[in-house]
């Protein structure tokens, strides 16, 4: 039978591009396995993290095998593509971070054996993601096993799969279940078993094993509701001997997608209201633990998210699992992300064939998305084919599941890429990055007006919070929980009224590291994140979800951060699962309110004020206090807008631009218009590489130039100093209005 042995101890690490032969012979570090060379410099901003080839070393004696034994090297993920040696013979590469893959060592085995590894995540145009708004963390990152087979035994050398697929047919009650496994060399029969319903073993035909198994009254597989799991073994039988073996747990379900309820799940509609999740965490990089993965899940399950976006890349099979047990709905995806690389077409096909060969078994995953935002810098034919080809291949490897794609906000409806997949889906950022709240319903009424018929969801949307920015006056950019809050009310009531939208996904549940940002006050972090990227904050706007999409009693006082409050009359706002709730001040009950999870008190300020709020059992308090002055802290950097037009030098003299003028007047002007693409250039270098290059549609343009350029820089997050915002503002000034 096999064995798979953890061999992620005592590895050697040389950050270096140092030659397969000279590892050993290099001074380096001792390491364990997941280990990533960027877990500081790749969240620490200045988009310039360590990217190149380093080296793993590690010793090891042969094994106990049986004469003809086959051996396995497993890696669960190596990032960004590796090159795997054995005792001085190169015996593999393999391109894409985020799959697992094998390599047969038998050949090379020896009584003592050096095994060595360069992983490389330098920058190419051929394997994804090259540009998005991610740190692309180099290193062995994930496990790392010894596997021994018998000479024959299931499939290991297919796209790193288990050998074994499942599927299943209900039939009302009851339940047909197809499974087929791959054999490799010479076999008789695979017994099939499903624990607690039966067996049933057939032949091996040309190394395939197909067979069913009935489940009279089969006990579905329902989501958070009911996350049935059954588990199947398959034996594989050679002169009646047992000589490999493979488990797969499995849950039976139906699913589809109405153009006006939305996700169907088990016959019924199942609105999908979710988050997003990179798999990073502050101090390790995607180095994570299995600890960390169950923290993430238990974290979504507290804020009552039905759904995940696993993004933008495939996830570690162990958090697949964990989706499997707690009833998570799954949207799973390679990264095919953001620019089209016309040299990158061999590496999605493979990318996309892993994804779906080695989770085709997960019960939670109902969609293959093919790429995200990827038309940043335009649509192009080759784009146009490479999508074509994926697609086909997803329904050739995967029937039973649609595809689907984040296409970027500024990509046209119209546009023929935008139901190229089964299930169309958007990323949207009105409210944040441009435009305004209501933009966000607009865009779906009008697009689901256009395309009744057409699957449509929301697979992004998000505002950044920085829990040092505080504010009595939220506003879109200001990068406060208070604005986060404002804007996922809205969010969460726009979907009340659009149950056709197939699933909604927040980004991002965690914040997550961007080497190349700095914004926000923080540097190499995207703050969209509801939680803080230790886990250890959990923004106000997380209890809002929690709220709305929990059974869970709790009462929950926001702005526990904005102690120091300048203001005469102060916003106490709380979330809640009662629907009504107390408020006392200093042991005084205030007022008492009736409300659907959101409630406002007004309190004025003097002094200390030790707030509480009480409901049920439940209760949460904060201290504030009355301040003379605003407390610098809560503010970000050359924020200070009011400064700004108090300053003598933002002048606004008659006849010439400021920056008070609507973008549109100024491009009247070359020479306006010189200096505002100057200017946005900038802020794009602020976000790392995704802004490079982004190609503007006719819509994008027609909002943004619908701004002030004060509203612009405002919405650039600080990243535009406010030395900067004069000197912009001078030059205009010296620009003569065009009149028409
Ligand atoms: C895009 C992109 C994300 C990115 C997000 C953001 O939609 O898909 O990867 O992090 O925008 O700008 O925060």
């Amino acid at each position: 039978m096999r064995k798979s042995i953890l061999i992620n101890e005592d590895w050697k690490f040389v950050k270096e591009n140092v030659g397969a032969e000279k590892v050993f012979a290099t001074q380096g570090e001792k390491i364990n396995i997941p280990h990533t060379w960027n877990a500081i410099d790749g969240q620490d901003g200045g988009n310039d993290y360590y990217r190149g080839t380093c080296w793993y070393g590690k010793t090891f004696n042969k094994p106990e095998i049986n004469n003809g034994d086959q051996v396995y090297l497993e890696f669960r993920g190596a990032n960004s593509s590796a090159e795997v040696w054995m005792n001085n013979t190169k015996l593999s590469t393999h391109d894409g971070g985020y799959s697992t893959f094998r390599v047969n060592i038998t050949e090379v085995l020896k009584d003592e054996n050096e095994l060595v590894v360069s992983v490389d995540n330098s920058p190419n145009d051929r394997v994804y993601p090259q540009k998005a708004d991610f740190t692309f963390y180099g290193g062995i990152y994930r496990d790392v096993y010894m596997v021994i087979v018998a000479n024959s035994h299931f499939d290991m050398d297919y796209y790193g799969g288990s050998g074994l697929i499942i599927t299943s047919e209900i039939n009302e009650k009851s339940a047909k279940v197809d499974l087929k496994s791959y054999v490799t060399g010479e076999a008789d029969t695979v017994r099939y078993t499903i624990n607690g319903v039966g067996t049933k073993e057939v032949p091996v035909v040309d190394g395939v094993a197909s067979g069913s198994i009935e489940i009279p009254e089969v006990h579905l597989w329902d989501g958070m509701v009911d996350p049935y799991l059954y588990e199947a073994k398959a034996e594989l039988i050679k002169n009646e001997n047992v000589i490999d073996q493979v488990d797969s747990r499995f849950g039976c379900k139906t699913f589809s997608f109405d153009k006006d309820k939305g996700f169907i799940l088990n016959g019924r509609p199942y609105h999908l209201r979710g988050v997003s999740r990179h798999q990073d965490r502050r101090g390790v990089g995607n180095a994570i633990t299995r600890e960390m993965m169950i923290e993430d899940i238990e974290i979504i399950k507290e804020i009552g998210a039905n759904t995940i976006r696993l993004a933008h890349y495939q996830h570690d099979q162990y958090f697949y699992d964990l989706c499997d047990e707690y009833g998570m709905i799954v949207w799973a995806e390679i990264p095919y992300i953001t620019e089209h690389m016309p040299n990158g077409r061999e590496n999605t096909i493979t990318q996309l064939t892993e994804l779906i060969v080695q989770n085709v078994n997960h019960p939670s995953i109902i969609c293959w998305g093919l790429s995200n935002e990827i038309t940043v810098t335009g649509v192009t034919d080759d784009l146009m084919e490479n999508h074509r080809i994926l697609n086909d291949l997803a329904h050739s490897l995967d029937s039973t599941r649609p595809t689907t794609m984040a296409h970027v906000f500024m990509l046209e409806i119209d546009e023929p890429l935008v139901s190229l997949p089964d299930i169309m889906s958007y990323n949207l950022y009105y409210g944040w990055y441009l435009g305004n709240l209501t933009d966000n319903d607009k865009f779906f009424d009008d697009f689901h007006k256009k395309y009744p018929d057409k699957i449509i969801g929301l697979a992004e949307y998000g505002a950044d919070a920085n829990p040092r920015l505080q504010t009595p006056t939220p506003e879109k950019g200001d990068y406060t929980e208070q604005y986060q809050t404002v804007y996922h009310e809205h969010m969460l009531n726009m979907f009340k009224d659009r149950p056709y939208l197939w699933a909604t996904h927040v980004w991002n549940m965690f914040d997550f590291a961007a080497d190349g940002r700095d914004e926000g006050g923080e540097n190499g972090i995207n703050q969209k994140g509801l939680v803080t990227f230790d886990r250890k904050y959990k923004k106000d706007a997380f209890y809002l979800y929690k709220a709305h999409w929990s059974n869970a009693p709790f009462v929950h006082l926001c702005g526990r951060k904005y102690v120091d409050r300048h203001e005469e009359e102060t916003e106490i706002k709380v979330y809640s699962s009662y629907d009504s709730v107390e408020l006392y001040n200093n042991g005084e009950l205030v007022e008492k309110q009736s409300g659907n999870k959101v409630f406002m008190f007004t309190l004025k300020l003097q002094d200390e004020h030790r707030i509480e709020v009480k409901a049920g059992n439940c209760s949460d308090e904060i201290t504030i206090r009355k301040v003379s002055a605003k407390n610098k802290d809560y503010v970000l950097e050359g924020r200070d807008v009011i400064n700004w037009f108090d300053d003598p030098e933002m002048n606004q003299p008659e006849g010439y631009y400021s920056i008070k003028d609507v973008m549109a007047d100024i491009r009247k002007s070359p020479k306006g218009a010189e200096i505002l693409d100057n200017m946005m250039n900038y802020a794009k270098s602020k976000r790392g590489d995704v802004a490079k290059n982004v190609k503007q549609s006719e819509s994008m343009a027609r909002i943004m130039n619908a701004m002030t350029v004060e509203a612009l820089i405002k919405q650039a997050g600080g990243s535009i100093p406010e030395s900067m915002v004069i000197e912009i503002n001078k030059a205009l000034n010296k620009v003569k209005k065009v009149n028409d």
